[in-house]
């Protein structure tokens, strides 16, 4: 029987700000460029794709070691950034991804936003594995640019080997205390049990073969079923709704199943609930040595195939909301698609009587990172909802705070107060608490209580 067609693992790269991530892909693109007679690499909207042939190149005999040949098509690297106030790109990259690759310095072991990728990935029981990166930093380390890791190990003095065991075992520590067994990939026994730990340099190259051709055998391997291509309309989520000069409103999507084409009707979640609406374009990046006016940086494409990057123009994206899946309607569908969707909106949306704090948000991702946070800390919520701090939000915490003042506050996150709310606020004594980042939103409102108890 002919083996069904597979698409390409989505690979989201996670981590703490300067761990390397961004540098990490431009390595591993930099390397795909250099090989470009196999086929190089293609830009997607926030994504970038190296094809089969590329990582066979890069691979080369690390692919007879391991004994697999590259049967993907390729793989789709998404980089998030790591800076605390971006926890909703990094949760909708987690949402969207097959696999992951969390990079960690290797000089400081796991920080603050390595914990939070963590949480997301188990959350979303994500496979992943560890690039432990900026090896050529341990003292003394010789750099053999380019080579696989276990070439270039074999040239370090042992006092070497043992500083890169030193960062390896304090990741594995560190790991073992949250619940994740790991080891060095050239140790790990099962790979569905033990997260592998690639020592890398984005520096230097040295590792990127491995890395590359562990992920590929991990996809391969542990989630065939996952990218056997499905039959039908596409599925995908929305990253990011932009307004670009010239036009209008748009939506970055990362397509994950099927196809997406010009005039398809599009099923996507909004603040209300969900609608329905039809592509008139679809871009892509256009390529560097193309691009002559900067203004004009997409080429448009009459369809997209999973998986991919995508720059959606359609009427009515103005109140999308990032996050949330995307489906193309099949004929007779439509009811039931938007039911989908508004119900996973709603999922996160809280609305009761009880006494509890109100949350207002500007996507799911962050609702339900929050709403789950809030939950785990046993903080009751009256509102959580997605949208600007109104007037209603504000007379509702009033209404709590005649009964408990601890509780009787709104708490935004990346949103601001209308001027009406602020004013109802002002005139109320009702305390908004603003933040970008999730854990000091959640911190600041826990040190308003205890200062106004003291
Ligand atoms: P954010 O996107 O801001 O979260 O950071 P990032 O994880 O993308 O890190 P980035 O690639 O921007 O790298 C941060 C700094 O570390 C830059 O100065 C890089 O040059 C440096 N760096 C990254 N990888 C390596 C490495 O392997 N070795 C050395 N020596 N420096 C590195
Ligand atoms: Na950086
Ligand atoms: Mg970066």
């Amino acid at each position: 029987m002919q083996p069904r067609r597979l698409r390409q693992p989505i690979v989201v790269v996670l981590g703490h700000v300067d761990a390397g991530k961004t540098s990490l892909l431009d390595r591993i693109r930099g390397t795909a460029v250099q090989v470009r007679e196999a086929g190089g690499i293609t830009q997607h909207i926030g994504a970038s794709f190296i094809p089969a042939d590329t990582l066979r190149a890069i691979c080369g005999p690390l692919l007879t070691q391991f004994r697999f040949d590259v049967t993907v098509p390729g793989l789709l690297f998404i980089d998030t950034p790591g800076h605390e106030a971006f926890s909703n790109l990094r949760i909708r990259g987690g949402s969207a991804a097959d696999i992951a690759v969390l990079v960690v310095d290797a000089t400081k072991g796991l920080e603050p936003q390595s914990h939070e990728s963590l949480e997301i990935l188990r959350s979303r029981k994500v496979p992943f594995l560890i690039a432990l990166n900026k090896v050529d930093l341990l003292s003394g380390w010789t750099p053999h640019p380019g080579s696989p890791l276990l070439e270039s190990i074999k040239s370090q003095p042992k006092v070497i080997v043992d500083r890169l065991d030193e960062a390896i075992y304090r990741v594995v520590g560190q790991l073992s205390q949250i619940g994740f067994r790991s080891e060095a990939f050239y140790r790990v026994r099962d790979f569905t049990k033990e997260v592998a730990i690639v020592p890398v340099s984005a520096r230097t190259g040295e590792g990127v073969p491995e890395l590359l051709a562990i992920l590929v055998g991990l996809a391969q391997q542990f989630m065939r079923r996952r990218l056997e291509v499905a039959e039908g309309p596409g599925r995908g989520i929305v990253i990011e709704v932009k307004e670009e000069p010239g036009l209008g409103y748009t939506a970055n999507a990362i397509l994950i199943d099927g196809e997406l084409r010009v005039g398809d009707e599009v099923a996507l979640g909004t603040r209300s609930g969900a609608k329905v609406t039809r592509i008139r374009a679809l871009l892509m990046p256009k390529p560097l040595d193309e691009m002559r006016d900067p203004r004009d940086r997409f080429t448009p494409v009459e369809s997209v195939s999973a998986a991919a990057g995508v720059k959606i123009l359609a009427p009515g994206l103005e109140d999308v909301v990032p996050g949330t899946p995307m489906y193309v309607v099949a004929p007779g569908r439509a009811e039931e698609l938007m039911n989908a969707i508004s119900s996973e909106v709603r999922s996160a949306i809280r609305e009761s009587e009880r006494m509890g704090v109100v949350v207002k948000t500007d996507a799911l991702g962050s609702l339900e990172a929050i709403v789950s946070m809030m939950e785990r800390r046993g903080i009751p919520i009256r509102i959580a909802d997605i949208g600007p701090v109104t007037k209603r939000d504000v007379i509702e915490a009033s209404v709590v705070r005649e009964k408990d003042k601890y509780l009787g506050v709104v708490l935004g996150f990346n949103v601001r107060p209308l001027p009406e709310a602020q004013e109802e606020a002002d005139a109320r004594g009702v305390r908004i608490i603003l933040d970008k980042v999730i854990y000091s939103l959640v911190e600041g409102y826990e040190r308003w209580v205890q200062e106004e108890k003291a």
